[in-house]
């Protein structure tokens, strides 16, 4: 081989390593299944869940955050679970009036930042069978009664925890008594993935694990690794279709399947949490009926079923999904004033479903008077606020018929240059006065 043809082969072997290198940095290392895929879909078109906030916390009736919001001693603190007995808790109960209100999955916190597991965990003894005298798993009990139901049962884990020593405190939990030397990322790591396999081993088909906490460590002078690539694949391997979503406020990570937004709709940020990005991902937002996710004695402070039912469309009107809290009682019961909300919301949805389910954000954005959403051919157009009896809409040239959606009674329309006016005999009314469009292919 003379020196040309030498060089020639270092050449193209260097170049095909360079190749490959490039290669394997563009090529994402997770690909989701089709089984995944068909699971994103069937969440995108879902539009209401129910998140569900229930803990020992319950039993102060202050919120999920009062241990370090009060800087109470996680071992005095952990004294509750041994009086933690929910006599009323019926899962049956539970699932059919969040059924019946709509939803079309429950989100129940496995185990929030306090550290105190709701299932019989065998990981640590901090746990419902084992630390309290009720000793009933409802992680279990749930699980097998979203089955029975056909709803799917998604799980909150907290990647934060303010009990165990080995959990690397960040800017919360500072002051609950952890001995913060005995902090050991490791065995953490290693505890929470143990409980996550167990979580989608022993309970059936788990629709998504929903993480928060990252924000934990979001003022760390140098970047905290929490590993996640390897607790989504984790995830992936045990369920394949179970969809990751974390609720760290960033644009989507490698291996996340759904985009979190917290209090506020994609694209709004009024709450201070959601100046991300939006991704293509399916989204859903999550928010509260009164202003607290745990059971809060003094905020009686309810959102109108009139607001949480425009709230739930205009969620849809952006294309995501509305998870919708309660924080149940210490007796085990979702509060009245929770229970009138879901069957409110209920209503609503068994007559005009319909308009939201299996739709996707509407041609024209939200504005003043109300939102819009799409399915196919059909325009739907949600009227929450208009003092005119007349309605302009940008449509130009693809409207070819509108009539009310409850009456299907044709409206006048008159087309212009810009869109379509639309004309009413009285101006609209009620929680969401609906007009349906259809459109030209
Ligand atoms: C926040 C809170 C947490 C709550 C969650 C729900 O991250 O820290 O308590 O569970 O929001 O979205």
């Amino acid at each position: 081989m003379n020196h040309t043809h030498l060089r020639q082969l270092v050449l193209t072997v260097l170049f095909s390593l360079v190749a490959k290198v490039s290669m394997a940095q563009q090529t994402p290392s997770y690909i989701p299944t089709e089984e995944n895929l068909k699971a994103r879909q069937e969440f995108a078109d879902s539009k209401l869940g129910i998140f569900i906030h229930w803990g020992i916390y319950s039993m102060f009736a202050q919120g999920e955050w009062y241990m370090t919001n009060a800087n109470i001693d996680n071992k005095e603190y952990a004294k509750a679970a041994s009086a933690f007995y929910p006599v009323n808790f019926d899962a049956k109960a539970w699932v059919s009036a969040i059924k019946a209100a709509g939803a079309k999955y429950i989100c129940f916190t496995s185990r929030h930042h306090d550290g105190f597991s709701m299932w019989h965990t065998a990981q640590s003894d901090y746990n419902i069978v084992d630390a309290t005298p009720f000793g009933r798993d409802v992680i279990k009990e749930l699980a097998d009664e979203c089955h029975r139901q056909g709803i799917k049962l998604h799980l909150y884990y907290s990647h934060i925890d303010w009990t165990r020593d080995d959990y690397p405190a960040g800017r919360t939990g500072r002051h609950t008594g952890k001995d913060m030397q005995k902090a050991d990322w490791p065995s953490y790591y290693g505890f929470m993935n143990r409980q996550i396999t167990e979580l989608l081993t022993n309970y059936g088909e788990i629709g998504a694990i929903w993480f928060d906490g990252w924000w934990d460590h979001d003022q760390d002078t140098v970047p905290f690794d929490w590993q996640l690539e390897e607790q989504y694949a984790l995830i992936h391997r045990l369920q394949p279709a179970c969809l990751v979503g974390n609720n760290h406020h960033q644009t989507p990570i490698e291996g996340e399947d759904i985009q979190i937004f917290e209090r506020d709709l994609p694209g709004e940020n009024k709450a201070g949490l959601s100046g991300q990005d939006i991704s293509r991902l399916p989204l859903e937002t999550c928010q509260t009926m009164n202003g607290m996710w745990g059971y809060k004695i003094i905020d009686q402070n309810y959102k109108s079923a009139e607001t949480l039912i425009r709230y739930l469309v205009s969620t849809s009107g952006k294309g995501a999904n509305l998870l919708l809290n309660v924080g149940p009682q210490p007796n085990g019961e979702l509060p009245a004033a929770a229970l009138e909300r879901l069957s409110a919301i209920g209503e609503w949805t068994s007559r005009y479903g319909e308009t939201i389910y299996g739709t996707t954000a509407g041609d024209i954005a939200a504005q003043e008077w109300g939102v819009t959403t799409r399915k196919g051919d059909r325009l739907f157009v949600h009227i929450f606020d208009l003092d005119a009896k007349e309605l302009h809409l940008p449509l130009q040239g693809k409207v070819k018929k509108a009539f009310v959606y409850d009456t299907k009674q044709p409206l006048k329309m008159k087309r212009t240059n810009e869109g379509v006016t639309l004309f009413f005999d009285e101006v609209p009314t009620g929680t969401d006065y609906i007009v349906e469009l259809n459109l030209r292919k």
